[in-house]
């Protein structure tokens, strides 16, 4: 969701009727709102290509589109999950669009695995000269599981670059841009400055709770704490949502346990979290945005709207209600 002049833009994955599968048959769709309630169709705002030179050919996957305004260029820029076609979710690249116009058409520039040869922040020496690889060790077995930790994936993708699924992008106030995705086989979350254009990176990243296994990332700022609720990792599957706390996006960041209370707590009332919308003209208002995948027809796939609520000590949680609108914010 970006908000830009008055009008909130919502983007999302196209799904086409009658077919399953996850595989881009269109792109990416915009819709666009002035009070959240009633929606515009703004049509299609990124295009997959027939071409079958283009990484975007028609059949590739396209996941979580996330599109910033950036102030000094006037530009719109677009990043997404990508997978190449034929390739299943190997290639765990991230690839990014631009437009002057908030709906498109986005022309499609690149897809990265970013950070190529450079090493995160948070990471210490002993971890860059490790020489275990990941085929000396039995997935999931202890040494594995702490070889991950200590950057087993990093290493072996520092030449080639990171890899990139599940992914969001947040602002700061200072204007400087972040992609945040889930890493290292997913096991690992990374945040990675961009570029002041926001169309690149800079090669500045940290790795967020390293083995945690933590994906579909959303995050938000309140009372000078950045705030993230992320999942686990269980395919279409939902799973317990994990809360992030840091005082500076570039972490480090501390675990908080699950934000959701009451039933359906452990599966986060049936959904994954997707991104956290600060409602424009109202104060500590957030809308905590989920997806309901469903993998057999995908196109029914449903979202899950909830306000964030602080408890004492001002963390955020999630509660269920079956109905809610944006007076909850009022009271
Ligand atoms: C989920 C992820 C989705 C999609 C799916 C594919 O874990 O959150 O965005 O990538 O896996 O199986």
């Amino acid at each position: 969701m970006l908000f830009y002049e008055g009008t909130y833009y919502w983007f999302g994955e196209h799904k086409v009727k009658g077919r399953k599968g996850n595989k881009a048959q269109v792109g990416v769709h915009c819709y666009s709102s002035t009070d959240l309630y009633n929606w515009n169709d703004e049509g299609i705002a990124l295009s997959v290509k027939e071409d079958t030179s283009s990484l975007l050919e028609r059949g590739c996957v396209i996941e979580r589109p996330k599109v910033i305004y950036n102030e000094n260029t006037g530009e719109f820029v677009m990043w997404f999950h990508h997978e190449l076609k034929g390739r299943g979710y190997d290639a765990a690249m991230t690839g990014m669009a631009v437009s002057d116009n908030v709906t498109g058409p986005y022309v499609y520039k690149k897809s990265v695995n970013p950070n190529a040869g450079h090493w995160p922040e948070n990471f210490t020496g002993e971890q860059k000269n490790a020489d275990v690889q990941p085929e000396d060790l039995k997935s999931w077995s202890d040494e594995w599981k702490k070889a991950v930790k200590n950057g087993l994936f990093v290493r072996r993708d520092f030449e080639e670059g990171q890899m990139s699924r599940d992914m969001t992008l947040y602002i700061d106030d200072d204007g400087k841009a972040y992609h945040i995705h889930a890493s290292e086989e997913n096991l690992t979350l990374h945040i990675s400055e961009l570029s002041e254009d926001y169309k690149s990176f800079t090669g500045n990243y940290v790795r967020v709770q390293p083995g945690g296994h933590n994906e579909a990332p959303s995050i938000f700022k309140h009372n000078d704490k950045y705030y993230m609720i992320c999942s686990g990792c269980t395919g279409w599957d939902p799973n317990a949502a994990r809360l992030l706390m840091a005082d500076s996006i570039m972490g480090k960041w501390e675990y908080l346990g699950n934000p959701c209370i009451g039933e359906r707590k452990d599966i986060t009332f049936d959904a994954q979290s997707t991104y956290i919308l600060p409602v424009k003209g109202k104060k500590d208002a957030y809308i905590f945005m989920a997806d309901r995948w469903r993998p057999k027809n995908p196109i029914d796939g449903r979202y899950v709207w909830l306000p964030i609520q602080f408890n004492d000590k001002g963390h955020p949680y999630l509660e269920w209600f079956d109905k809610w609108n944006l007076d909850f914010f009022d009271k």
